[in-house]
């Protein structure tokens, strides 16, 4: 079984990448070949800054290694370091309905918060296709935000065996059904753009306030509060024990305990919960060249199966 995902480093890693993808994908290495990596021509959409852009691609490279990703096992590369990606997407928009792409959630969302609305990024799902389809991946692991772009997939590999023969196999979304979207400050979808996220590596002091921010209604102190609506109690799931979820819950109906406490709480549950992934960072600094090491050793497992799928692709189509 091939194991394939990605992830943009258009900003710095947060727990909703964690629980929707990074978790799941540190679990299947261990299942079969796995390939992950750095979605840095996803990444040029909305971030066009070059000295941004190799930070944060270094940086979402080393988190993943701090939190578990094993490069002996997995192998894990910038998506630039395969370029004829970037070729194998040029064969796919050729039969990929524009109509499609018009119907795309996250192109429509993008474009309503601001972001350009490039050609690149209404392609968007179909270099996200390419990268799919040019590792012959059998699962994909990520979070419910990227399904349709894997519906797209799936479409177009079809298209392609049906105009051009056998070519492609198609593959599987994996999607976190516990964690199927992870709330962010505000109670919409935890997101780097919207600017309402808690980092997996953030400063201790930074993510107490942030988490001392999660916005809740006006229910006094004393009052019952409603512990199936709460942001908090969601995150806390995500840390905590069923018995300690269920404590947490019984504790919100009761009432004489203000948000605040329980945003504690989920402060000292989350801070416990990477604790060991933070102590694996400290290590992984401490030797300069290790993730320029991984990423060289990635991004050569990577090319030579996009090499022989290219080779595949186009005897098939005619070049
Ligand atoms: P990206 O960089 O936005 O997010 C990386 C992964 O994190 C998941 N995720 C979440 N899951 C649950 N709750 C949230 N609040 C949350 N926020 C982010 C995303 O679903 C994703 O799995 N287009 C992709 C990157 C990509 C890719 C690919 C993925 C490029 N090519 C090929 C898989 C296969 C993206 O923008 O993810």
């Amino acid at each position: 079984m091939r194991i394939l995902s990605g992830i943009q480093p258009s900003g710095v890693l947060h727990i909703g990448n964690y629980f929707g993808m990074m978790r799941a994908a540190i679990a299947l290495q261990a299942e079969g070949e796995a390939f992950y990596f750095v979605a840095d021509y996803h990444a040029l959409t909305s971030l066009q800054n070059p000295k941004a852009m190799r930070e944060n691609s270094h940086r979402v490279a080393l988190d993943f290694l701090a939190c578990g990703l094993d490069p002996d096992r997995a192998a894990l590369f910038r998506q630039s370091d395969v370029p004829q990606v970037t070729e194998l997407a040029w064969i796919l928009g050729t039969v990929t309905p524009f109509s499609r792409l018009e119907l795309a959630h996250s192109y429509k969302d993008k474009v309503a918060r601001g972001v350009a609305a490039s050609a690149g990024l209404f392609t968007y799902p179909v270099l996200m296709a390419a990268d799919i389809l040019i590792y012959d991946s059998d699962v994909v692991p990520v979070g419910k935000d990227q399904k349709q772009h894997i519906e797209i997939t799936r479409d177009i590999a079809t298209r392609i065996n049906e105009t051009f023969g056998e070519v492609f196999k198609l593959p599987e979304p994996r999607i976190q059904s516990s964690t199927e979207t992870v709330p962010g400050l505000d109670g919409q979808k935890m997101s780097k753009s919207y600017g309402n996220t808690i980092d997996i590596f953030g400063e201790e002091k930074e993510t107490r306030k942030r988490i001392m921010s999660i916005v809740t209604d006006s229910t006094p102190v004393e009052a019952p509060k409603n512990p199936d609506t709460s942001s908090i109690v969601q995150l806390y799931s995500l840390f905590a024990t069923e018995a300690e979820v269920a404590a947490m819950k019984k504790r919100f109906v009761a009432g004489g305990t203000g948000y605040g406490d329980f945003k504690k709480q989920l402060f000292s549950a989350l801070w416990d919960y990477f604790a060991p992934m933070r102590a694996r960072r400290a290590e992984i600094l401490a030797e300069p060249s290790y993730v320029d090491e991984v990423l060289a050793r990635g991004a050569e497992r990577a090319n030579a199966i996009a090499d022989r799928v290219m080779s595949r692709v186009r005897a098939a189509v005619g070049l």
